[in-house]
């Protein structure tokens, strides 16, 4: 068993140490000579995808908030309006979708039965339907008119990680693409943010080397009971999916906030050493949120909050309100969730291991759910 973990001690672990790869394959193979994307494997025309005029992404657990990051994306990228739905609610709120609609389910497994129940009611109401998926052959892609795969390979960790980073991955090759086909990406140059997220497994992996701290961190926490988590932009899912990581694995309440809404309720629960994590969006994030995150930190610490910071190297205005600075590489805002996601599986599972707890298989869940 052992030697199946590649020498670490949890098959998340190894999954997590991957995540390099997984991006790295997710991408493999979907550019041509000149750099443009190709994605002939979708099964749905050109012309179909030119004439998407909405998009809905229906997913559970970690998969929906990996479509919560691709939502500021693609509505960046291709000025298409994209909602995105628990594949649970999706039935019930009485969905809008027609021949011009995109349903995306995102899963892992691709098995769990709220999403499948999802993609059929689209398919219903006549929308095309495109599966994310990790695992070829599974039920959804074949239930889907379309199917883009991520190529994480199997993910055995019931929490999870290289899934998580490959399905943002596809999502952004996805809304690259639609892009490229509507023209030009209306906002960033589509073939500069390509480029640059081919780079990002060399990231991902320099956040790989640099973990010691955190780790540290999470064992001296090993008797936390509650953990909040702030982030604004596509750092907010980055929060709520630290928070799942943490219920998931450590069996501590914690809870992912937009750092916007502090003000507006969740600061009434700060007080003296509460641990608050805050992801930081890059100092050139657009719209001064920087600025306005870094005084979501003051005004926590102020009122004695023990401030746990996820900054870019370099973004030294976060210092004086920091009782820790996790450093991450630099990369342009939309790319970010791919580095900050990491420190945050790592803590949660450090801290679960230091409870004496099983990473692999926490208690009451499934790897997929099967029923709904
Ligand atoms: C289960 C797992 C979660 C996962 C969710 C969706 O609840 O415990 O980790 O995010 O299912 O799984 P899927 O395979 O559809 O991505």
């Amino acid at each position: 068993a052992a030697a199946e973990k590649g020498g670490f001690d949890w098959f998340m672990e190894k999954e997590i140490n991957e995540q390099p790869q997984a991006v790295a394959d997710t991408l493999l193979g979907r550019t041509d000579e000149t750099g443009a994307l190709v994605l002939d494997e979708l099964r749905i025309s050109e012309e179909q995808l030119r004439s998407v005029d909405r998009i809905t992404f229906v997913a559970c657990g970690t998969s929906a908030y990996a479509a919560m990051i691709a939502k500021y994306a693609l509505e960046r990228w291709t000025r298409i309006p994209v909602e995105v739905s628990l594949a649970h609610e999706f039935r019930y709120c009485d969905p809008i979708a027609n021949d011009h609609t995109l349903v995306v389910s995102i899963s892992q497994s691709g098995e769990t039965m709220d999403t499948l129940m999802a993609v059929k009611h689209a398919h219903d109401l006549g929308a095309l339907t495109l599966s994310i998926c990790n695992t070829h052959g599974s039920t959804i892609p074949r239930e889907s008119d379309g199917v883009l795969y991520t190529h994480a390979g199997p993910e055995i960790g019931v929490a999870s990680t290289k899934g998580f980073l490959s399905q943002i991955t596809a999502c952004y090759l996805l809304g690259l693409y639609l892009a490229q086909l509507r023209g030009e990406a209306y906002a960033d140059d589509t073939r500069v943010v390509l480029t640059e997220l081919q780079e990002t497994p060399d990231r991902i992996a320099e956040v790989l080397d640099r973990l010691e701290r955190v780790r540290e961190i999470a064992r001296f926490m090993a008797d936390t009971r509650s953990v909040l988590f702030l982030g604004r932009h596509v750092g907010f899912p980055v929060a709520l999916e630290g928070a799942l990581k943490l219920k998931e694995l450590a069996y501590i309440h914690a809870e992912g906030f937009a750092a916007g809404e502090l003000k507006h309720g969740p600061i009434a629960l700060i007080e003296p050493g509460q641990p608050v994590f805050i992801v930081v969006p890059g100092p050139d994030t657009p719209h001064g949120l920087h600025g306005k995150v870094v005084s979501n930190i003051q005004e926590i610490r102020a009122r004695g909050a023990r401030t746990i910071v996820l900054a870019q190297d370099g973004d030294t205005a976060v210092e004086p309100f920091a009782d820790e600075v996790i450093r991450v590489p630099r990369t342009s805002p939309m790319l970010q969730p791919l580095v900050t996601a990491v420190p945050l599986q790592v803590f949660a599972m450090e801290l679960a291991n230091a409870k004496g707890l099983d990473v692999d298989q926490p208690r009451n869940l499934a790897k997929s759910v099967t029923v709904e």
